[in-house]
């Protein structure tokens, strides 16, 4: 018999196929049995029938528990009352294991219980719905980048430098020297935008951040553009475009797990182009009219990014910052050398940041200036000067954060969820 996965059920009417999976749940209702089988694709309801009540597969149903190991054989059924629509009238199950206790129930369980158990959390259907968003943003992001002519750059995670400060570096060894869990990989797509024009990296990113926030992990998946010879407003351009590209993708792609988070799309689907850009000096007015307390000069730290995001029924883009709050790398505005022509796109509905970016120095004096003024040694830096020596140009890139994205698309309280196995500040476990 075929083993065919749920996903594709609706091309098996009328044939008798194999499921493999883990049984999510069950009931009996007179003569008739149903037990809902979960393969990782879906989920299918499965049905005995009998007016025996003795009939040998029934004493196979009333041994089954919540996730216990199954291969099911059976006949596909269209059925519109079925969940799915297609229901399996089995005519064979045979049992890998019987699970005993299993700890995750159907009752209410605390977060810190389900954080114990993120590795059996996995399974239940909301966790599902959200690893689906994330997995088809990931694709989104990738088919983004690769569609307009951007080369994949993979940058190290060992390395001997800080790019985005040194508060936040995780330190290990790297035998007899001392090396940092990567903070970001821009400073070597400056390089590999040199040899290639337009390029990108996404993976893991570390910061050792002492903050216990619902938006900050301490290891996290970012992509990050980089673009010789493009200036600010290309790069809000292209943040723009990318935002676009990820939400229109996970609303036709994702409708059902959105539909399962109870996500109401409604506000999502009404984003546009383009979305308003301020700078760091209106945020300000804005957020004291708002009533905040914000001091002129300060990052904004979570309340404000959500207090502005809130304002907007769209992405906003904040710009010109104080060069003193931000990175030393940050190309400093013509007219005002006090600002930096750095972005940070705060996603609606009070989420906050979801990417940060921005023009690069491409002085060679000047970028010497800031290594100094920033105490970053300068042998670890060589290289990256010499960007500066032979060719310099323009450039400038951003870094959206992952998770960031997804907690805002399926509209969690936390950003705990959106990946299978969170780094939090002091848990590592699982
Ligand atoms: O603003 P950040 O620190 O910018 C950079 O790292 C630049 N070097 C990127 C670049 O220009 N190539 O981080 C970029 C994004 C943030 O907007 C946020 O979405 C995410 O990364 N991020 C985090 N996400 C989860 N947990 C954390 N601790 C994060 N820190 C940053
Ligand atoms: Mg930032």
């Amino acid at each position: 018999m075929k083993w065919v996965y749920i996903e594709d059920i609706s091309n098996y009417i009328g044939q008798d196929v194999e499921i493999r999976g883990w049984v999510y749940n069950k009931r009996s209702s007179g003569k008739v049995r149903f037990l809902l089988i979960r393969d990782g694709t879906g989920i299918i309801q499965g049905t005995i029938f009998s007016p025996d009540k003795d009939f040998p597969l029934f004493r196979v149903f009333d041994e089954l528990t919540q996730e216990s190991s199954v291969i099911v054989r059976g006949n596909v059924r269209e059925d519109k009352r079925a969940p799915g629509g297609y229901e399996l009238e089995i005519k064979d199950i045979e049992v890998i294991q019987i699970a005993r206790n299993y700890p995750i129930t159907p009752k209410e369980h605390s977060v810190a219980f389900l954080m114990e158990h993120r590795h059996l959390w996995l399974r239940s259907q909301k966790q599902h719905a959200i690893l689906q968003v994330r997995a088809e943003t990931i694709r989104a992001i990738r088919d983004f980048f690769d569609g307009r002519g951007f080369r994949l750059m993979d940058t190290p995670i060992l390395t001997p430098s800080a790019c985005e400060g040194t508060t936040t570096l995780f330190e290990t060894t790297y035998f007899d020297q001392k090396a940092y869990l990567s903070q970001s990989g821009q400073l070597y797509n400056e390089a590999t935008a040199a040899a290639f024009g337009k390029v990108y990296c996404f993976g893991p990113t570390f910061r050792a951040e002492k903050s216990k926030t619902r938006r900050h992990l301490i290891e996290f998946w970012m992509v990050e553009p980089e673009v010789a010879f493009a200036t600010l407003q290309d790069i809000i351009e292209l943040g723009e475009d990318l935002i676009m590209f990820i939400l229109e993708r996970v609303l036709e792609r994702r409708k059902k797990d959105l539909e399962i988070l109870e996500r109401d799309t409604a506000p999502l689907e009404r984003i546009a182009k383009p979305f308003p850009r301020i700078t760091y000096d209106e945020a300000v007015k804005l957020l004291k009219e708002k009533g905040s307390q914000i001091v002129y000069g300060d990052d904004f730290g979570a309340p404000e990014e959500t207090l502005l995001s809130e304002i907007f029924d769209r992405p906003v883009c904040v710009t010109h910052f104080p060069a003193k709050i931000k990175a030393f790398y940050m190309q400093p505005d013509p007219e005002r050398p006090d600002l930096a022509l750095g972005v940070d796109f705060l996603a609606s509905e009070g989420y906050g940041e979801i990417i940060g970016g921005g023009q690069r120095i491409h002085d060679l004096d000047l970028l010497e200036q800031r290594i100094k003024e920033f105490n970053l040694p300068r042998e670890a830096y060589e290289w990256y000067i010499d960007l500066r020596r032979y060719g310099t140009f323009p450039h400038s890139g951003f870094g959206l954060g992952l998770e960031r994205t997804v907690a805002w698309l399926c509209k969690l309280p936390h950003i705990r969820e959106t990946i299978p196995f969170p780094r939090l500040l002091y848990k590592i476990y699982p």
